[in-house]
């Protein structure tokens, strides 16, 4: 499988009242095409950080980040990102069918752009939903016209950062089996963070365990369990049990070669 993404040695510090804080460090991985990888990690480590590096949007510190052998500067045209704070990524002043389409004006003509969103917008649930405004929709409805927009948009590399934390279970389960459809039937790679240890396994075809803050790699483990997933059988496999118990004690107790000195870790504030 031909890489598409390569993380290396990726770091980022913020500006801090007391110098700098190293919210990422020395991170490198690899991504390969149609490959879907799960990121897990403690609440603060770094995930935003890491997936607002890989898109573009921000400058690491150090490192680099490569997706099709190419050097990443600035937001990719093939990339698309779910954010975690879906309600600040639409624009309140268009229609909910317009923030689905509103990536698609250049790309193609109205009517297409059109049954595109309509398309998107009936993957998720919320084909009767397309002419109101986000803020007359709840949370969870926000965030699946956000998934419907990245959709849409047709992506070669499809970033999410908790694209589910805000649905009802049983709406999170069909996104999730929409998710994997999607991927397979449009050839998507998908770089995903989520908190949930049980939906990395399910999801991923890799789930890579980060530490602490700053987030190192802690493990790149490879998911074991056939392709075809389902919401009642794979969870009560037992290499699904087995898997997430390997993923919950390497967040919960992570290897001590893998953690940074502790000068470094201490807080993970140096000053510059
Ligand atoms: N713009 C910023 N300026 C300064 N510090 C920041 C900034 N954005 C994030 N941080 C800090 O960097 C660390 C990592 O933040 P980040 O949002 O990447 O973590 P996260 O793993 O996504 O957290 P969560 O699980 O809560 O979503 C946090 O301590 C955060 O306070
Ligand atoms: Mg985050």
């Amino acid at each position: 499988m031909p890489t598409m993404l390569e993380v290396t040695d990726l770091g980022h510090r913020y500006a801090a009242k007391d110098g700098v804080y190293t919210a990422i460090d020395g991170l490198s991985f690899t991504v390969g095409s149609g490959e879907l990888v799960c990121i897990v990690g403690p609440s603060g480590c770094g995930k935003s950080t890491l997936l607002r590096s890989v898109s573009g949007l921000l400058r690491p510190t150090t490192g680099q980040v490569r997706l099709h052998g190419n050097l990443v500067s600035g937001v990719p045209a093939d990339l698309a990102v779910v954010f975690q704070d879906y309600s600040r990524s639409l624009f309140p002043w268009l229609s909910v069918q317009r923030n689905v389409e509103f990536p698609l004006r250049r790309a193609l003509g109205r009517a297409e752009r059109r049954e595109r969103a309509r398309q998107a917008l009936e993957q998720v649930g919320l084909t009767g939903a397309a002419g109101k405004y986000p803020w007359q929709l709840s949370g969870g409805m926000q965030q699946r016209v956000a998934i419907a927009r990245a959709l849409a948009y047709r992506p070669a590399l499809l970033l999410m950062d908790e694209p589910f934390a805000s649905v009802d279970a049983q709406t999170r389960f069909e996104l999730e089996d929409l998710l994997l459809r999607v991927r397979r039937e449009q050839d998507t790679t998908v770089l995903l963070v989520t908190h949930d240890i049980d939906e990395s396994v399910y999801l991923g075809d890799r789930v890579l365990v980060l530490s602490k803050s700053p987030a190192r790699v802690v493990a790149d483990l490879t998911v074991d369990l056939p392709a075809e997933r389902d919401q009642i059988t794979t969870r009560e496999s037992e290499r699904f049990v087995a898997m997430r118990a390997e993923v919950a004690r390497l967040l919960h107790s992570p290897p001590a070669e893998v953690a940074a000195p502790a000068r470094e870790r201490a807080g993970a504030v140096v000053g510059e």
